[in-house]
């Protein structure tokens, strides 16, 4: 296995040639992401990224590509997830087979937007009505398609059950013992109205993993 990232010496988007460090692999799995609410920003991330896998993964003899995008961002062409879309469309575009698999947010998406949302002594949460997911389960749900045949479309993967962004950030600040002042907002535009609307939890008929934020935060507090 080879890890392609900045933290390993390789930088998918301004670096060097990555054929040389793809020789001998069979599957690249795109996991790689940008912390941003520019649609701009995310769109020329992810589509130089998946053009950079296909372009040295072809000349590697690399046979699949599997890359992870977001359940329920169809008609959501904006900000991050207007990139994610961009993303999607460049995977597909090949040359190298792929296999895209739509994940709900992790249940570590919690201390990712506790972060961003700093300013000052509060924390400011977007109003999010969320099917979210232990980022473990979405990683062996990875491997298993890594190991298998290119299927386009992979089926969509939520987790067990239905949660307030808001309710997980407070319940994260409680179980570790610190106390801050969260304030829910609604974002504007349709990437705030995916997110409050529910519609980032993608279809019912999606598979489900099983640990719930409850277990999660009890492991990891
Ligand atoms: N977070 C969620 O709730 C969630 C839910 C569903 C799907 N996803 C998708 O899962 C993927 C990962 O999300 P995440 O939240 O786990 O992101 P993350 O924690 O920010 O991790 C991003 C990864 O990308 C690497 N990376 C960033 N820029 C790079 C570059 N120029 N070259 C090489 N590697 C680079 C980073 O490593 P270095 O910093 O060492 O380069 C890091 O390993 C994204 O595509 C995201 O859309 C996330």
């Amino acid at each position: 296995m080879v890890a392609l990232a900045r933290s390993e010496g390789h930088d998918l988007v301004h670096g060097a040639d990555l054929a040389p460090a793809l020789v001998g692999v069979d599957t690249i799995v795109d996991v790689t992401g940008i912390q941003t609410l520019s649609r701009h920003r995310s769109r020329h991330f992810f589509e130089t990224v998946a053009g950079n896998l296909h372009r040295a993964g072809t000349a590697a003899g690399v046979k699949h590509l599997v890359a992870l995008s977001i359940v329920g961002i169809d008609g959501v062409d904006a900000s991050y997830y207007g990139g994610k879309l961009a993303h999607e469309r460049a995977v597909e575009r090949g040359p190298l087979p792929h296999t895209i698999l739509r994940a709900a947010q992790f249940h570590e998406f919690t201390e990712q937007t506790l972060e961003r949302g700093k300013v000052g002594p509060v924390s400011v949460v977007p109003a999010a009505r969320v099917r979210p997911i232990a980022a473990a389960e979405v990683a062996d749900r990875l491997v298993t398609l890594a190991e298998g045949e290119p299927i386009g479309r992979a089926r969509d993967l939520t987790g067990p059950r239905d949660e307030l962004l808001i309710d997980m950030t407070r319940a994260l600040l409680n179980a570790r013992g610190i106390r801050r002042t969260t304030i829910e907002m609604r974002l504007p535009g349709s990437f705030g109205r995916a997110m409050s609307s529910g519609r980032l939890r993608g279809h019912a008929n999606a598979d489900r993993g099983t640990i719930t934020f409850a277990d999660w935060l009890a492991a990891n507090a």
